[in-house]
């Protein structure tokens, strides 16, 4: 394992995104929608940036299909508990690799009618990327490889790590 990103690095890039997200919405009540189970620590962090009031709820979707690779539908197994109609929401997610995922929790997310949809993603994978999602916030960008720690998992393993890693093949 190799480390990519380092505790500082992810302290500026977190504190970045908050900024952005502040003056996107200058003192206005945020819902941040933390998606499981990859993007619990990186939401914690971000949250405790923003100056902003702020609730925090959390969505949790399995994609359909065998393949390792997201299908494109997507299962509900933990539904937000917050109605999010009229309200601005941020989705926090952990990762981007072909955008299928996001883009269908974007859509479904985006029929509940939230004020104001924006999607920040800590990190930006670019290799594999299979559909368009628009994000507006982004902490980092790599091209390929497999990334653990900060919350993200190989098989459920390496969440705890403090920085992130690239595993090697
Ligand atoms: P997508 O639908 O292909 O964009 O899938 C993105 C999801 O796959 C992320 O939210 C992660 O849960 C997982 N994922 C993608 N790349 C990695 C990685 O490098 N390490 C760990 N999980 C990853
Ligand atoms: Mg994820």
């Amino acid at each position: 394992m190799k480390r990519l990103f380092s505790k500082e690095e992810i302290e500026k890039a977190v504190d970045r995104l908050a900024t952005e997200i502040e003056r996107d919405f200058p003192q206005e009540e945020l819902i941040l929608v933390c998606l499981l189970k990859g993007s619990f620590i990186f939401t914690a962090d971000l949250a405790r940036r923003l100056k902003n009031p702020v609730k925090i709820d959390f969505l949790r979707v399995s994609s359909y299909g065998l393949s390792k690779e997201s299908s494109g539908e997507i299962r509900i197994t933990k539904d937000l508990e917050e109605d999010i109609e009229g309200k601005n929401v941020v989705v926090v997610e952990d990762i981007v690799d072909s955008g299928i995922t996001l883009k269908a929790i974007r859509e479904m997310l985006l029929r509940r009618r939230p004020r104001v949809l924006k999607i920040c993603v800590l990190i930006d994978k670019k290799a594999r990327r299979k559909v368009e999602v628009p994000f507006d916030y982004v902490g980092f960008t790599m091209y390929d490889g497999f990334v653990v720690g900060y919350g993200i998992d190989y098989a459920e393993a390496f969440r705890q790590l403090p920085e992130i890693y690239v595993i090697e093949e």
